[in-house]
């Protein structure tokens, strides 16, 4: 079962780990449309994608704009890996401000589950949906516990939409450090040593390339025989230091 004239919907292809996925299937044959919430910069990377790859401004965070996108289309394979990064991400547990930090669920868990519940009747059978979770989960930082618990549901959202959408398949990807623009708020001249700093305990210790993460992503959309599962592309950053 490869993508060889798939229609493949990638939410979030227009940058990092997302565009990866879309010119990863785009070269395997499919027919990939990217989505996300810059009209702009989507035209800008389905022009670099080249072929016939279709850009489609949707924010998963607004329900009935969710709903009209996927009346009339029809999709083998849907990935997202929309994330925002606004917001406060860290937060100390005494001083934390709990709507705050409940705006960490709105794009990843929320939206996610959003394009799960219109995007399901648009899959065609033996078609797949594929989330995004984080090493935060099982790694989890100081000051990041409602982050840990936002990539923990991902991973458990994954189950429970794999059991109701059956037989549609729907799987988990867990990217670990990944080098992509969210790195670039880390300022130049510290970035190398930061991400070199980052990735130091791990197996494999050196950050991922998009390309790297966007291989577990095609293998969810393509294994027919796989649903309900976390794939990990994070380079042994839970076996390494
Ligand atoms: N890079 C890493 O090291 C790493 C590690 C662990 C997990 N992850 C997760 O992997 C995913 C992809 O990360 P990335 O590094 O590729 O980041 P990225 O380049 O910032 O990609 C995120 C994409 O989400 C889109 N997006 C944001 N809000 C949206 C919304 N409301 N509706 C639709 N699309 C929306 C953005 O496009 P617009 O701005 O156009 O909307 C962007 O293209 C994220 O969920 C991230 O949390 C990344």
């Amino acid at each position: 079962m490869g993508l060889d004239g798939k229609q493949v919907l990638v939410i979030g292809g227009g940058s990092g780990i997302g565009f990866a996925v879309a010119e990863g299937a785009a070269a395997e044959g499919a027919a990939v449309t990217i989505a996300s919430t810059n009209a702009e910069r989507l035209a800008e990377a389905a022009a670099k994608l080249g072929g016939d790859v279709q850009a489609a401004a949707l924010d998963i965070t607004d329900e009935p704009a969710v709903q009209a996108f996927f009346a009339g289309r029809g999709f083998d394979h849907i990935v997202t890996t929309a994330g925002d990064w606004g917001g406060p991400r860290r937060a100390a547990l005494a001083d934390m401000d709990i709507a705050g930090q409940a705006a960490i669920f709105k794009v990843r868990f929320w939206g996610a589950l959003t394009v799960a519940k219109h995007g399901a009747a648009a899959l065609s059978p033996g078609g797949s949906l594929t989330l995004t979770g984080g090493m935060i989960a099982h790694k989890p930082a100081r000051g990041s516990a409602a982050s840990t618990a936002m990539a923990g549901a991902i991973e458990f959202l994954t189950r429970g939409l794999a059991v109701e959408l059956a037989p549609l398949r729907v799987n988990c990807v867990c990217p670990g450090y990944i080098l992509t623009g969210v790195w670039d708020s880390i300022p130049a001249a510290q970035r190398e040593a930061r991400l070199a700093g980052l990735a130091a305990g791990q197996l494999i210790p050196r950050i991922g390339e998009p390309a790297e993460a966007a291989q577990a992503y095609l293998y969810a959309m393509k294994a027919g025989f796989t649903t309900g599962q976390v794939l990990y592309a994070e380079g042994g950053l839970a076996l390494g230091g």
